[in-house]
């Protein structure tokens, strides 16, 4: 009786996967997986080789992806994709290590903080062992070294030395012909992630110069000032790359805008996600139709058409949630959205769409 109903069962669910034409992943993979996991077609699987314990809050993790993930240039970020309990659940992180130990061994490295309250960095570092296998996206991002070579300045803060370690060993590499300097802010000096990787760099590398700073060090905080930059040679003439937690990115952009850096040479990552627009007054909200899933619901204010389709109760994809990954992108059919990061305003027509960052105005009909 009892394997009757296994059988039925298996039966049904099968002929549920493979009635999914529109998406083949969605009916081999789960096949796949239970067979290997490395076999999985919708994201590129990578194997955890070895787990790192940087500082007490940030482990680094090795991994080896399938052959056919297709690599990333120093300072790019990937999604990364788990099943926790159940639910897949996408994150961003940054690439920690240079595109060759890639290229030569098949092997990247993660270097991940744990976040106080963060599902999926709590997961990682309490359930992550070697032998594991985790999903990879595909590298996007533009924080990339200048080429041809300029001199350049990193400021970085906490977990935001993480894709400028791939960018200093990947400038080392090619003995970088500029001066590079990274002004490193951390609360004390055991929170350092890479030290020993950092000071051996700084070694062999002889244009590169290395400062770290501890604001919590000792009872006076010491922070972020423009002595900081006023040190550095050509300050002007440099490409500078900011990564790190919103506030030192912001107090950062202040002192070299005092100082004559103009906004063209200042580059950002995600750690540091433009603040919203204010898009008060500006007629937010509406009747949103996701086409596909036959869905339609009313919404208000400043939710975004992400935050709309997950509370009707839809998954759409989405990587980073702060406009950045372009995992969100969906194509609008109708109605007109707001970016919520510009505030810039969409035509009524059709194109694609960032479903994270934008904010219906009127109704809106989506390909979800
Ligand atoms: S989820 Fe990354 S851009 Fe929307």
């Amino acid at each position: 009786m009892l394997a009757r109903v296994i059988q039925s069962k298996t039966i049904h669910w099968l002929g549920r996967q493979l009635s999914n034409q529109d998406n083949p992943e969605s009916w081999l993979d789960p096949v796949l997986a239970r067979i290997n996991p490395m076999w999985v077609q919708a994201y590129t699987p990578a194997r955890v080789e070895q787990v790192i314990q940087e500082t007490a809050d940030t482990r680094t993790f090795v991994l080896r992806p399938a052959r056919r993930w297709t690599g990333f240039r120093a300072g790019q970020h990937v999604n990364i994709c788990t099943e926790i309990d159940g639910v897949r659940r996408n994150r961003t992180f940054s690439l920690s290590s240079s595109p060759l130990l890639w290229e030569s061994q098949g092997l990247v490295t993660l270097t991940i903080k744990r976040l106080p309250g963060g599902l999926v960095t709590n997961w990682l570092h309490d359930q992550v062992e070697p032998g594991q296998v985790i999903g990879l996206g595909e590298a996007f991002g533009e924080f990339l070294i200048p080429e041809p070579a300029q001199p350049v300045l990193f400021i970085t803060g906490g977990s935001g030395i993480t894709p400028v370690v791939s960018q200093l060993e990947t400038m080392a590499a090619q003995d970088y012909p500029a001066p590079v300097t990274l002004l490193y802010f951390v609360r004390t000096h055991r929170d350092v992630i890479a030290g020993e990787k950092l000071r051996a760099l700084a070694s062999r590398h002889s244009t590169l110069r290395v400062q770290v700073i501890a604001t919590n060090e000792s009872e006076e905080p010491r922070f972020f000032r423009g002595e900081d930059l006023d040190e550095i040679a050509d300050l002007k003439s440099r490409e500078v790359y900011l990564c790190g937690p919103k506030g030192l990115m912001d107090l950062a952009g202040e002192l070299l805008h005092q100082r004559g850096v103009t906004d063209d040479r200042i580059h950002s990552t995600f750690f540091a996600p433009p603040a919203p627009a204010q898009l008060e007054g500006a007629g937010l909200g509406g009747q949103v139709t996701f086409a596909k899933s036959d869905v339609q619901v009313g919404s208000e204010g400043d939710a975004n058409l992400l935050e709309i389709a997950e509370a009707a109760g839809l998954k759409p994809q989405y990587g980073c949630r702060m406009g950045i990954c372009h995992q969100c992108s969906c194509r609008k059919t109708s109605g007109t959205v707001i970016n919520r990061l510009t505030g810039q305003v969409s035509g009524a027509g059709e194109e694609n769409v960032q479903l994270c960052i934008s904010v219906p105005r009127g109704p809106v009909s989506v390909d979800v």
